[in-house]
Formats: structure tokens, C-alpha cells, sequence
């Protein structure tokens, strides 16, 4: 501190020699003069020991390089007492106004230093273009700029946000792994979130909010939003129904795999699982009216058994009413419909006749849905029940018999004479 003292000192010094030179706006040499010096440190009132070193070759190659530093300091003279904050909104106004509307913002403008300002994402002394492979903010480079904070365990606790694991899963997601291998259509936290408006999920006007994920998903799996926007499910979701399901739903959020991952949860195997979390629900069969027990009776069916252990070639849920544009099979388009059956069963089943698809599918074991499967099934379990019990008790017998031969017949032994 003494020293810095003694810099400025000189340095004021030379700057009254100098004479009327001196008034006119500093140039970025004059500032160097002491900033070029790579020691030149700082104590905050913190306590924290830190640089002040510029680097004029960064500076020179970065946007505002061109211009000298009271473009952004606009108070610093040479040599200066403390300096105000930059202000970047002076010019960059938009920016500045969609980023005080954001969580992040708000939260800044209070004076909490957890959250990011300009600088934290875009660097201070070296910003460039978006575009610029070298900047910060390229889009192949953001996600380690926000991932600063958010695999922070500290942050996560204090304001309640996803675990370090979720983070550590987008990492490890499809898109991550993509932006990871340098595809730049992958999707980073920008391109769901936002840069400058953030916003929480819950708030309408968030790009993560749920009525405008379809929309922010299918930007770029377009075909999909199509379809997708046919389904009962998209017009359940337009119309207000909050349990109908939006692609992260089924996909996840972060931790979004490809189909051939076998723990995403739409591989072959898992969507049984998927679906059913909300149609095996008595809460959503009975307000939507739809008929219950989907997954059981699918699980109780040659499919769902052979699925279950693993022969992913059997139907699972989406084989038969199809992925992103189901639809209830009374729509004479859905493949689920019995004139559609014998087409939808034939793909996999191509020699069955056209009395293979008339049976019902799911079948509901239950005396008023299906008398004669239910008194198969009664049948079946008392006849291998019986036949259980009485299978243990012939070979109980049968061993009870051996011992008691055998006792005998020791006992006999013993009392014989040699
Ligand atoms: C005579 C040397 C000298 C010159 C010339 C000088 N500075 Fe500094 N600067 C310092 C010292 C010493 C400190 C640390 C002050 C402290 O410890 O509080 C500092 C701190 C700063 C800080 C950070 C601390 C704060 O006050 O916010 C900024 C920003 C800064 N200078 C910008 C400039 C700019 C821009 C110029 C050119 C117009 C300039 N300086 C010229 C010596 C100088
Ligand atoms: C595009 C705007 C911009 C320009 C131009 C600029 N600075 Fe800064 N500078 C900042 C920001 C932002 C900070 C962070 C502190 C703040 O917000 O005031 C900062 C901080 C500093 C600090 C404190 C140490 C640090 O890294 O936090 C020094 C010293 C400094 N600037 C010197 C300079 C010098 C010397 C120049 C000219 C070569 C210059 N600045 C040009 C934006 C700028
Ligand atoms: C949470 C990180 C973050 C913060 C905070 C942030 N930005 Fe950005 N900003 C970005 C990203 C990411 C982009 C680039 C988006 C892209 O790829 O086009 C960007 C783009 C920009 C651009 C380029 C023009 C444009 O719209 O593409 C300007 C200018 C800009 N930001 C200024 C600011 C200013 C000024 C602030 C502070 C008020 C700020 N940014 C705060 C992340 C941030
Ligand atoms: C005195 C006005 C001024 C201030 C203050 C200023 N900038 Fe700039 N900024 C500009 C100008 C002018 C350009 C365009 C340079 C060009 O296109 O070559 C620019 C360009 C940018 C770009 C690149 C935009 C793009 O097209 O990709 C970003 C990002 C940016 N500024 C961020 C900031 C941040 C962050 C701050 C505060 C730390 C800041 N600027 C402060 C004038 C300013
Ligand atoms: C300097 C640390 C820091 C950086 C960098 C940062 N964040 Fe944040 N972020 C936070 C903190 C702290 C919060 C909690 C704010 C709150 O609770 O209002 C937050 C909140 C959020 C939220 C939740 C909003 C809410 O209100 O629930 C999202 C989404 C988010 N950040 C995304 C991003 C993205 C995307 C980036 C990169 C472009 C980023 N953050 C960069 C610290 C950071
Ligand atoms: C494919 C889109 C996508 C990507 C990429 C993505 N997110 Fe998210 N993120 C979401 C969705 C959807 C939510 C849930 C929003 C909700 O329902 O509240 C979310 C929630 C969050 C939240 C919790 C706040 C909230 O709104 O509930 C934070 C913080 C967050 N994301 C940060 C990040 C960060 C940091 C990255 C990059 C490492 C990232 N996200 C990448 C889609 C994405
Ligand atoms: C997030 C909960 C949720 C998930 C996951 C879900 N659904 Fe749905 N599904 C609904 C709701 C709610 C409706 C009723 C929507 C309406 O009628 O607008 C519905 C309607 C249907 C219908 C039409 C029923 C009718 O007669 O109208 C079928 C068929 C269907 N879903 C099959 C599936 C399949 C197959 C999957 C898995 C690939 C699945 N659903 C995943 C909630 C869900
Ligand atoms: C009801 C559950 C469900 C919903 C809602 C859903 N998906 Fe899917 N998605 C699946 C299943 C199941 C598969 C796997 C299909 C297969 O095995 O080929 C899949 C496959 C995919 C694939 C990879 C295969 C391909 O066809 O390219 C992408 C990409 C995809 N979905 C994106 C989306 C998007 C975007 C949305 C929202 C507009 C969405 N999904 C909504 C269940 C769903
Ligand atoms: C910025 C563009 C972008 C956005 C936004 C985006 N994705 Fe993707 N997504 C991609 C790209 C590119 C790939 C292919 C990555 C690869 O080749 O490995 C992909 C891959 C996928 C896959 C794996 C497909 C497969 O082959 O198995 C699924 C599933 C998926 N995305 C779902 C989603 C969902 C759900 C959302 C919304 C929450 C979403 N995506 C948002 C660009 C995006
Ligand atoms: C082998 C083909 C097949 C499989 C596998 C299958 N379904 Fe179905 N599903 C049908 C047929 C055919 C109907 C219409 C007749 C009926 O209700 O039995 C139907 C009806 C439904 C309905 C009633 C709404 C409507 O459109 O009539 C729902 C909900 C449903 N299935 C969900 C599921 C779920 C969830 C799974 C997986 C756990 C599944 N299905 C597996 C063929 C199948
Ligand atoms: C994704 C392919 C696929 C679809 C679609 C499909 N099945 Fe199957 N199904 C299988 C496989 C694989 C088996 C077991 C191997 C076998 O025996 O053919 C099987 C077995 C069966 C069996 C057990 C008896 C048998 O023939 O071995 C019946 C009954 C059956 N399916 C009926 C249907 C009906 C009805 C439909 C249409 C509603 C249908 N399946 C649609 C793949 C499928």
C-alpha cells in the first residue's frame, strides 16, 4: 500500500511537471505506465490480495481495444483516487435493461455478489465477439462460465437451486457431450435459459417455463414439435392440462440421453416406466377419464413379461400407439385404432391373419372386465397351487419313508452278531 502510495505521489508529480498536457483525457499508455507493471496488487476491504495488472495486448485484440480505458472508467484520471463501478449499460443499453429483469440482475442491483454482472460472463479486458472462438461467451465456451457458479456447492445450497449432480448430468447429457465434441448446433444453457433474461421456471415469461418448452425443444428438433403438436398429449397441454406431458416429461431436463442409452428413460425397456408414471395414477385416469390400469395389464401381458426381461424387440407402450403423436385410439388416425390394428400388430407380427389383432390388449384381469381370463386365471392359481403343495408333500413322504427305512434298518444292524 505504501508503495502504491509512493507510485501515485511520483506519478501526480509528473503529471503537474507535465503542465497542460496532463488535462487532456488520459491515454491508455498513461494508465499502463503503472497498470503494465505485472505486481502492481490491490488489498480490498475484504482483505483479498488482488491483481491490477492489464494485459495491452489482450486489451488491444479485444472490441473495445481500439478506444482507451475512460471509455468504461470514465472517472479515472493519472494518476486516480478510487474508482466508480463500470457502467457497461451506458452503451450497451438493451443488454443492460433484459439483464436488470433477470434473476441474476435483480439480485445485482441489491448488491449481492453471488450472481454474475457483465463481467463475470463476459471478462473485463478482453471481450470479444460472441462469435470470436476466443470469447467467453462463444457458444462451445459458455456452459464453463456458468458452470463456475453452478456446480458451486455453496451457491446450490444457499439459494435452493438443481445439486451439483444435475449439473455434472448435463455434462454428461447428449447436448453436452455434443458441445463437448465441438458440434455447435448442440444445445448449451443459453440456448434453453436465456443469456441476459433468465428467468426461474415458474415465471410464464421463461423460456423454461412449461406451456414454452415444446416450443424451446422443437427450435431445433423441429420435425418432432410437428408431430408432437398433433398428439392428445400437446392438446391436453395447450388447453391447460398441467399433467399432460411436455418433452422434458419423458426426455428429463438436464440429463437428457440419447434413445440408444439404455438407462434414458425412452429406451425400449424404460418406457413402460415413463408412461406409467402418470397412467398408472388413479389421480389423472379418473379426472381425464381415461381407462385405468394400463401399466398392469400391460406388465401382466406376453409383452410387458418379455420386455421386463429384457427382449426389446417385444412391443412396449410406444410400438403400438406410437411416440410423439399418440393419439386416443376412437381417432380413426391413431394407430391404435381397430381398423389401424391389424397394421400396427403386422410390422412385427407380419404372418398373423387378420383375426390376430381382435382380442383386447389390455387386458384388465378382473371378473367384470374379462370373466373368462379371470376364471382361467382362478383356475391356473388354485390347480399350481394345489399341485405345489401336494408336489412337497409326496417328497416329504417319500424322504420321511427313506429315514424311517434307514433307522430301521441301522437298528437291525447293530443287533446282529458278526
Ligand atoms: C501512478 C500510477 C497509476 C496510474 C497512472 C493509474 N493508476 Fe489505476 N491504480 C493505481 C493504484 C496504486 C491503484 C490501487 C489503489 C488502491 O489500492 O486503492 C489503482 C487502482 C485502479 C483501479 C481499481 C481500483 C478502483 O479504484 O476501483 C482501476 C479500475 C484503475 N486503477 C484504473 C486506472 C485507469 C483507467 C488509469 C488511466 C486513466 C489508471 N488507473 C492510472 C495506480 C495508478
Ligand atoms: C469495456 C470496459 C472497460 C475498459 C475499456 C477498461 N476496463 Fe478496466 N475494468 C472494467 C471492469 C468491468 C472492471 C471490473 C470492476 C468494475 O466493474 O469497475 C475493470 C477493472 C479494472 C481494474 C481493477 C482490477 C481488475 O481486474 O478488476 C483495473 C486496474 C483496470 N480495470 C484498468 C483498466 C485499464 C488500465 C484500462 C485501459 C487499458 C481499462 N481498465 C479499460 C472494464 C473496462
Ligand atoms: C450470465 C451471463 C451473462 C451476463 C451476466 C451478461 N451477458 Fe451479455 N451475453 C451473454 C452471452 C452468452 C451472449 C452471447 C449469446 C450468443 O451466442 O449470441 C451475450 C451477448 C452479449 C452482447 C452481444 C450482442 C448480443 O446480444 O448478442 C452484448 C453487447 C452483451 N452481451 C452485453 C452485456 C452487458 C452489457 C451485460 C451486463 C448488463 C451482459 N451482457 C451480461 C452472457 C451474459
Ligand atoms: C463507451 C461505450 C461502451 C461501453 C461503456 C462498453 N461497450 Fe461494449 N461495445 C461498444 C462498442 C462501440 C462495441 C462494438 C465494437 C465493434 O463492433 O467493433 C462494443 C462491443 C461489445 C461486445 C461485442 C458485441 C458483438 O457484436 O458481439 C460485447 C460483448 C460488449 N461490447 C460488452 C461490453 C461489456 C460487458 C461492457 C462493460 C464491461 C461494455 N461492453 C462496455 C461500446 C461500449
Ligand atoms: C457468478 C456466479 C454465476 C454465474 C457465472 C451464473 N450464475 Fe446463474 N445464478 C447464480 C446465483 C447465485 C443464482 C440464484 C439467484 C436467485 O436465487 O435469484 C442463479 C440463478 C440462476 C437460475 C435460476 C433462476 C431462478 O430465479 O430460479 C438460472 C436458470 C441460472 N442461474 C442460469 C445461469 C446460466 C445459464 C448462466 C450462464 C450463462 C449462469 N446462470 C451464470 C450465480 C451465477
Ligand atoms: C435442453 C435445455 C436446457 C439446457 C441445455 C440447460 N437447461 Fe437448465 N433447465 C432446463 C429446464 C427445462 C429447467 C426446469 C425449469 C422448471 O421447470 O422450473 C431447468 C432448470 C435449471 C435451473 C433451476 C432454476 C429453475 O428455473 O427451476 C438452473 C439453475 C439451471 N437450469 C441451470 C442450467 C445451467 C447452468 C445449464 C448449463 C450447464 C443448463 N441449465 C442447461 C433446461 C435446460
Ligand atoms: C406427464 C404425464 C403423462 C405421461 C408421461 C404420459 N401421458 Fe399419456 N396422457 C396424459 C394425460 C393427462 C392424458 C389426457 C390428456 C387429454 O385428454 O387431453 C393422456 C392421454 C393419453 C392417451 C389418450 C387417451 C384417451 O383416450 O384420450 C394415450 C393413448 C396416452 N396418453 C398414451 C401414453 C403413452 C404411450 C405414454 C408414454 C410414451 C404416455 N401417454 C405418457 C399424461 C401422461
Ligand atoms: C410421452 C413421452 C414423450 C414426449 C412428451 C416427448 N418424447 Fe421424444 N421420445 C419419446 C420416446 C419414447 C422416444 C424413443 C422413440 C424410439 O424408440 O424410437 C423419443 C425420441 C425422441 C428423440 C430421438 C429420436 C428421434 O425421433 O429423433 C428426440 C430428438 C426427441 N424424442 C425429442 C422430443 C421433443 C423435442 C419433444 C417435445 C416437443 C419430445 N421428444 C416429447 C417420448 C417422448
Ligand atoms: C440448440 C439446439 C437444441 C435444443 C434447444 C435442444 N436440442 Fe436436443 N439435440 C440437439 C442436437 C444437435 C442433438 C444431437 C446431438 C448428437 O449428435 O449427439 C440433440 C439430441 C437430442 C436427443 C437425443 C436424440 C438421439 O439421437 O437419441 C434428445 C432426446 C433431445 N435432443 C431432446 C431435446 C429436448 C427434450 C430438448 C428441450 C428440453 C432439446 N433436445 C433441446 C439440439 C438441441
Ligand atoms: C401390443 C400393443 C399395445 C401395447 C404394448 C400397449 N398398448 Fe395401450 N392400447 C392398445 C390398444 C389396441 C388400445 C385400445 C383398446 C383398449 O383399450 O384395449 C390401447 C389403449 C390404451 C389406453 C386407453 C386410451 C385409448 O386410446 O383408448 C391407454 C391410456 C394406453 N393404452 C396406454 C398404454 C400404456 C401406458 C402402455 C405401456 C405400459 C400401453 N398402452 C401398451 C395397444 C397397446
Ligand atoms: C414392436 C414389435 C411388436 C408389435 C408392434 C406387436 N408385437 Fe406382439 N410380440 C412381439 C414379439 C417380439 C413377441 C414374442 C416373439 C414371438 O413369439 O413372436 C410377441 C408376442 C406376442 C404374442 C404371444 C404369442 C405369440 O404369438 O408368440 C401375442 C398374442 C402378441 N404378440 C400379440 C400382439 C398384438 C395383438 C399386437 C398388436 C396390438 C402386437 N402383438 C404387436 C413383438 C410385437
Amino acid at each position: 500500500m505504501i508503495r502504491c502510495f509512493l507510485v501515485a505521489a511520483l506519478a501526480a508529480a509528473a503529471l503537474l511537471t507535465a503542465g497542460p498536457a496532463g488535462a487532456a483525457a488520459p491515454s491508455v499508455g498513461e494508465c499502463l505506465d503503472c497498470h503494465g507493471d505485472k505486481s502492481i496488487e490491490m488489498t480490498t476491504p475484504g482483505g483479498q490480495t488482488v491483481s491490477l495488472h492489464v494485459d495491452l495486448e489482450e486489451y488491444r485484440r479485444s472490441v473495445h481495444g481500439g478506444g482507451s480505458c475512460v471509455t468504461c472508467h470514465t472517472d479515472a484520471k493519472s494518476p486516480h483516487e478510487r474508482l466508480a463501478k463500470v457502467n457497461c449499460g451506458r452503451c450497451h443499453g438493451d443488454a443492460a435493461k433484459s439483464y436488470a429483469s433477470s434473476s441474476h440482475g435483480k439480485l445485482r442491483a441489491k448488491g449481492v455478489a453471488d450472481v454474475p454482472a457483465c463481467h463475470d460472463c463476459h471478462g473485463k479486458h478482453g471481450i470479444r465477439k460472441s462469435k470470436d472462438p476466443a470469447a467467453r461467451t462463444f457458444h462451445l465456451n459458455i456452459a464453463a462460465a456458468c458452470l463456475r457458479c453452478h456446480k458451486d456447492r455453496a451457491i446450490e445450497r444457499k439459494y435452493g437451486l438443481p445439486g451439483e449432480k444435475e449439473m455434472i448430468g448435463y455434462e454428461r447429457s447428449v447436448h453436452g457431450l455434443a458441445s463437448k465434441g465441438g458440434q455447435m448446433g448442440s444445445a448449451v444453457c443459453p440456448d434453453c435459459h436465456g443469456n441476459h433474461t433468465i428467468l426461474p421456471g415458474d415465471n410464464p415469461k421463461s423460456a423454461t417455463n412449461r406451456q414454452n418448452i415444446p416450443t424451446l425443444c422443437g427450435k431445433c428438433h423441429t420435425g418432432i414439435l410437428d408431430k408432437y403438436e398433433r398428439s392428445v398429449h400437446a392438446k391436453g397441454m395447450r388447453a391447460g392440462i398441467a399433467e399432460s406431458p411436455v418433452c422434458t416429461d419423458c426426455h428429463g431436463e438436464h440429463t437428457i440421453s440419447k434413445v440408444s442409452d439404455p438407462n434414458s428413460p425412452v429406451a425400449a425397456r424404460n418406457i413402460p416406466k415413463t408412461c406409467s408414471r402418470c397412467h398408472d395414477k388413479e389421480g389423472i385416469s379418473s379426472r381425464y377419464a381415461l381407462p385405468k390400469k394400463r401399466f398392469s395389464s400391460y406388465m401382466d401381458s406376453f409383452h410387458g413379461i418379455a420386455v421386463e426381461y429384457g427382449m426389446t424387440k417385444a412391443a412396449n407402450c410406444a410400438s403400438c400407439h406410437g411416440v410423439h403423436d399418440i393419439l386416443p385410439s376412437s381417432d380413426p388416425a391413431s394407430t391404435v385404432n381397430k381398423a389401424n390394428l391389424p397394421n400396427t400388430c403386422g410390422r412385427c407380427h407380419p404372418k398373423a391373419g387378420p383375426n390376430f389383432a381382435k382380442g383386447p390388449v389390455h387386458v384388465e384381469i378382473t371378473p367384470s372386465k374379462s370373466l373368462g381370463v379371470f376364471a382361467i386365471r382362478v383356475f391356473y392359481t388354485l390347480f399350481i397351487s394345489a399341485l405345489v403343495i401336494l408336489f412337497v408333500l409326496h417328497v416329504g413322504l417319500e424322504m420321511y419313508g427313506r429315514w424311517n427305512r434307514r433307522r430301521k434298518g441301522g437298528a437291525e444292524g447293530k443287533g446282529s452278531p458278526k
